[in-house]
């Protein structure tokens, strides 16, 4: 079979911009509003998407002042968008720290039941450190720790998602018998971290599991997506890095015995596109210009755990003294190192970082024609850099329209994304195969 590219839509705020919120293109609706995320899912099946993807933190960010976010519990979002959409999955983020297995097996369980199988879990351990203090404690779990307790958790809601065979259900009205008791049995999970009895107390879902979904990058977070995840989203900030990493992700899937082609490799792409380069630079400069730097500086401070950057001027040169060493970090260290990477090799000043992050955050950003799009998602996928997209559009939904308008049909004439729906499932979707479960 030909292979195909999987495109998921990152849904957040009104755009990947971090100035999108105010842009004149951008949704005229509030961001508590179920309709935006609704319409903006619809736009993207219509589309042909693979999926849409929420993203979650669990406490308020300090530039709230000035910024504008997605404020709606994402998994209470995928139940609305289970029944406002027909095909596209739903992904959204959960917490392995800050959650209890039990409630997250059902939750997304739930959801794979309501949109007939297109359930997908992007497993964070939060890197947040205002996060630790909403749930209890006054200093964040550590990187390691995180990781250990998310492996113990993964592997308690597996367990849960197989506790009923797929027949265990006869809902035979006739002769009185709803289900199989020997067909549903516990768990009896005893760990470091998590004791858990089950069954789960709901019968399996379409999919088997819900997709697993990480995106952590890390050599920890690295190993822990090469154990479990089926897609992996990872922010790159050049082809030559994405190659790197989608060789030593590949080989490390491997290594766990896994089929490589179960492992779908999907960075971050924030496209400006416009009829001329001329003119998409235009817009970029016109949504830079509705930056705050200070915006920015608050949002960096937050990557690197709360590190103190208000002494640094906006005009001078960066070196990578001006930040912490992302090996101490104890929250979102991969990223940490993409932008110690970028200041290393290209020394902007605080000012040029900033804008460069305000465009997606350190995800690839590139401002140009459709053809120069569909050229560049070409050789990444061609050239062992993706197995397919995470698309960041930087304003929404305009600038996801004209993504589904005007690249769309480039991919699809040169064979590269579907023309329809082969489907129902994100599992059929993204060609995984349905876990077969613990019963024969
Ligand atoms: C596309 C993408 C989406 C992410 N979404 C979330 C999220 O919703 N919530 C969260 O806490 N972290 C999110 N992260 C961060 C990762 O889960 C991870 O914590 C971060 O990349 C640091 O990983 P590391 O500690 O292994 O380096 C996201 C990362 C990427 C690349």
């Amino acid at each position: 079979m030909t292979r195909r590219m999987h495109l998921n839509l990152f849904i957040q705020s009104r755009g990947h911009h971090e100035a999108s919120w105010r842009h004149p293109a951008a949704s005229p609706l509030p961001l508590t509003d179920i309709r935006y995320y609704q319409d903006v899912a619809q736009r993207a099946e219509a589309g042909l998407f693979d999926s849409i993807f929420l993203a979650d933190q669990l406490a308020l960010d300090g530039d709230v002042e000035r910024a504008g976010r997605s404020w709606l519990e994402p998994i209470t979002v995928l139940a609305a968008l289970a029944t406002g959409t027909r095909k596209v999955g739903l992904i959204a983020t959960a917490s392995t720290t800050y959650s209890e297995p039990f409630n997250l097996a059902r939750q997304f369980a739930s959801i794979d039941h309501m949109s007939g199988g297109r359930a997908g879990w992007n497993i964070v351990t939060s890197w947040l450190a205002a996060a630790a203090r909403n749930y209890g404690g006054d200093r964040q779990v550590s990187h390691a720790d995180r990781y250990a307790r998310g492996e113990e958790f993964v592997a308690v809601v597996k367990a849960l998602w197989d506790s009923w065979a797929d027949d265990a259900v006869l809902d035979d009205r006739e002769h009185g018998r709803y289900a199989r008791a020997d067909r549903i049995r516990p768990i009896n999970h005893e760990g470091e971290h998590y004791k858990v009895a089950g069954p789960l107390n709901m019968p399996r879902s379409p999919q088997g599991r819900p997709v697993f979904v990480q995106a952590g990058s890390s050599d920890t977070g690295r190993r822990f997506a090469a154990r479990h995840a089926e897609a992996v989203f990872t922010a790159q900030m050049e082809k030559a890095t994405a190659q790197a990493f989608y060789t030593d992700l590949k080989a490390l899937a491997a290594a766990e015995g896994r089929d490589v082609g179960q492992v779908l490799i999907l960075p971050g792409l924030s496209p400006l596109i416009a009829g001329t380069e001329a003119e998409a630079q235009r817009q970029a400069r016109e949504l830079n210009d509705l930056t705050d730097p200070e915006v920015g500086r608050k949002r960096l401070s937050g990557r690197f755990g709360g590190h103190d950057f208000s002494h640094l001027p906006l005009d001078k040169p960066l070196s990578p003294e001006d930040f912490p060493d992302p090996r101490t970090v104890e929250a979102a260290r991969s990223r940490t190192e993409v932008i110690v990477g970028l200041v290393k090799r290209e020394k902007p000043t605080l000012r040029q970082l900033l804008a460069y992050l305000a465009g997606a955050r350190g995800h690839y950003t590139t401002a140009g024609t459709p053809e120069q799009i569909a050229d560049l998602m070409e050789s990444w996928f061609e050239d062992g850099a993706a197995d397919g997209f995470n698309v960041m559009p930087p304003v929404l939904p305009a600038m996801l329209d004209v993504f589904v308008a005007e690249v769309i049909p480039l991919l699809q004439k040169r064979g590269l994304f579907r023309t329809e729906y082969e489907g129902e499932t994100l599992r059929d979707h993204y060609g995984l195969d349905r876990p077969a479960g613990a019963w024969n």
